[in-house]
């Protein structure tokens, strides 16, 4: 078998296509142009829709190149052997130029050509369609396999679940054909085959035969008049399956990164299988964070949108570099590191160098600070403990409030010679997922639309904002119309006249008081007649016998609604007025973000 690292791989990949007429593109940046419907590139297909699509490519009809993307649909496995957030996908595309056919023979060629990486056939297996009523059986592209030399029963066939890809819930999509490479771990049993997860089998490419696209989620999938392939190869992932590894984490890139932070941590990577999972971690998500950060697009942490990927992935790597004594201050050696790597390709890096640094830097300062309530939080509750066991209910406050993950609590408490209940942390999160999955039928019912974390967060902010409206003006103050997304709060109400300067940093500071007052938000149900007697705002429906759910903030507000809000209004940051403006006659217009 061939030793490739990452750099060998991709120069492998370049000359291949351009040996076979095929021109490279550019990269695009990990943080899309135009695109407003991804938050990041996931595939090297995403910048490539409207050719996809019929629109013709300036630079022709067969196409490769080197993707940058992120995911984070898969955050929580990252630290397992082979999960990453941020990774480089080896691309190609037919633009309605070949399609099965040559797009199975080069895939083939690739892989098992002595000149390219050749592997041996028995160390590859394929999966095709199987068919449904979206689109036929795809025994063409297994008949193509076959006849490149794959034996029959190295060839198998799956649904929509594992052979069918597309970006989204909508656009360009297709039956695909997956490669898989045989490892040396054993097959788990008798009926093992690619599409189970116990390691035998790695996926290491996928052709899709992009030829439908859906208009509309829910749609059924159309034909398109082009007949296209995409490919993708995860460039880390085969560089691991090819040279023998047991994790992604041994391929170069990552063992020098694993390298740097053991010499500004305490733990060495191997000391436990909590150490390596916390490195993983870490040089994962600082991996991507470089990378986000020094984007020709720059993004700086925030609440919001891309900037609350990156908070995450910082504070992530944070919380876990705790669990390996890493010296926060020296965590910036781990950008200059990737920066260094990846500097050639990505020239972007070294010029935004600095300014990675500083972000980075003010984020992790800003992030330990929180983290130290959190240690104090669970300081306090471990002095409260009974029988060694710290609750689930606490466990969970952590995680929910202060971010800490269940592994860091854990880790902590047996510190301290404390067992964690996990059942009872598992409840919580439970009964905290079925919460809001009935508040948000609630929600919909009364107008909001999706319900993330942050559209929780303006949520609770808009009650806070009506009731200080409402003490600033005069109870005759009232909502004309709410509209949240996760990026801001949109606010409508009447008043006499446009907010005056003083009015609206008075209305700021008030918010943002509340907010460090850290008020308890509860909720309760009763009649409308009960609520309106409690004084609660809202609208008061007489129907007799219906209970409705009144949210209170503290002593502070009271409102029927049917969530979701946070727990604790010290979870909403820092409330910031950015526009004031007339909506109608006698009505204003506020927007507000978090930050
Ligand atoms: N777009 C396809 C994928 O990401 C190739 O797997």
């Amino acid at each position: 078998m061939k030793h490739l690292n990452v750099k060998e791989l991709k120069k492998m990949w370049i000359d291949f296509f351009e040996s076979h007429n095929h021109t490279q593109i550019q990269g695009s940046s990990l943080v899309p142009e135009q695109d407003g419907s991804v938050m990041f590139t996931t595939a090297g297909m995403q910048p490539l829709v409207p050719y996809l699509l019929g629109k013709p490519h300036p630079q022709g009809k067969r196409l490769f190149n080197v993707q940058r993307c992120l995911r984070t649909n898969d955050i929580d496995s990252v630290g397992d052997a082979n999960h990453f957030t941020f990774f480089e996908m080896l691309g190609r595309w037919s633009l309605g130029d070949y399609f099965k056919e040559e797009a199975i023979k080069s895939s083939f060629e690739f892989l098992t050509s002595q000149k390219y990486l050749g592997l041996p056939v028995e160390r590859l297996a394929v999966s095709v369609f199987a068919g449904d009523n979206d689109a036929p059986r795809d025994e063409e592209s297994a008949e193509i396999w076959q006849k490149c030399g794959m034996p029959k029963n190295q060839i198998f066939y799956f649904g929509k679940e594992n052979n069918w890809w597309s970006a989204g819930d909508s656009g360009p999509c297709g039956p695909d054909t997956e490669m898989f490479y045989v490892t040396d771990v054993p097959a788990c049993g008798p009926n093992c085959n690619p599409s189970c997860d116990c390691g035998h089998y790695v996926e290491i490419g996928n052709n899709v035969f992009m030829q439908y696209v859906v208009e509309k989620a829910g749609d059924k999938p159309k034909l398109l008049e082009q007949k296209n392939v995409d490919t993708g190869m995860g460039l880390e992932r085969n560089v691991a399956a090819l040279n023998g590894y047991k994790s992604a984490y041994e391929i170069d890139v990552m063992k020098g990164a694993i390298a740097v932070l053991e010499s500004i941590s305490s733990a060495k990577y191997q000391d436990s299988e909590e150490a390596t999972r916390s490195y993983r971690i870490v040089v994962d998500h600082l991996r991507a964070s470089t990378f986000v950060l020094g984007d020709e697009h720059r993004v700086s942490p925030s609440n919001v949108g891309q900037g609350y990927v990156l908070r995450r992935l910082i504070r992530r790597a944070v919380t876990y570099s705790k669990n390996i004594g890493t010296d926060l201050m020296q965590v910036s050696k781990l950008v200059d590191y990737f920066v260094n790597y990846y500097k050639d390709e990505c020239p972007i890096l070294e010029k935004n160098h600095q300014v990675i640094i500083e972000e980075l830097n003010k984020e992790v300062r800003k992030f330990s600070n929180t983290l130290n309530a959190g240690l104090k939080e669970f300081n306090k509750a471990i002095t409260n403990v009974q029988n060694n066991i710290l609750t689930g209910d606490v466990a969970f406050r952590l995680h929910d409030t202060f971010g800490f993950p269940i592994e860091l609590t854990t880790e902590l408490a047996k510190q301290k010679g404390i067992a964690v209940d996990l059942e009872g942390y598992k409840n919580e999160v439970k009964a905290h997922q079925e919460l809001s999955r009935a508040s948000l039928t609630a929600v919909f019912k009364g107008g909001l639309g999706s319900q993330g974390e942050m559209e929780t967060k303006y949520h609770t902010c808009t009650h806070l904002v009506l009731q200080t409206l409402k003490r600033m003006f005069g109870n005759q103050v009232e909502q004309r119309g709410s509209n949240i997304t996760a990026e801001r709060m949109r606010f409508d109400f009447n008043l006499d006249h446009k907010m005056t300067e003083e009015e609206k940093k008075q209305l700021e500071d008030i918010v943002n008081q509340k907010i460090a007052e850290d008020l308890p938000v509860s909720c309760e149900t009763m009649t409308p007649d009960e609520a309106h007697k409690s004084g609660a705002i809202g609208i008061f429906d007489t129907k007799y016998g219906e209970q409705v759910t009144v949210y209170s903030i503290g002593d502070y507000d009271k409102q029927i609604c049917g969530g979701p809000h946070v727990k604790h209004t010290g979870e909403l940051g820092h409330f910031k007025l950015v526009k004031e403006e007339s909506s109608s006659a006698g009505i204003r217009r506020i927007k507000g973000i978090l930050e």
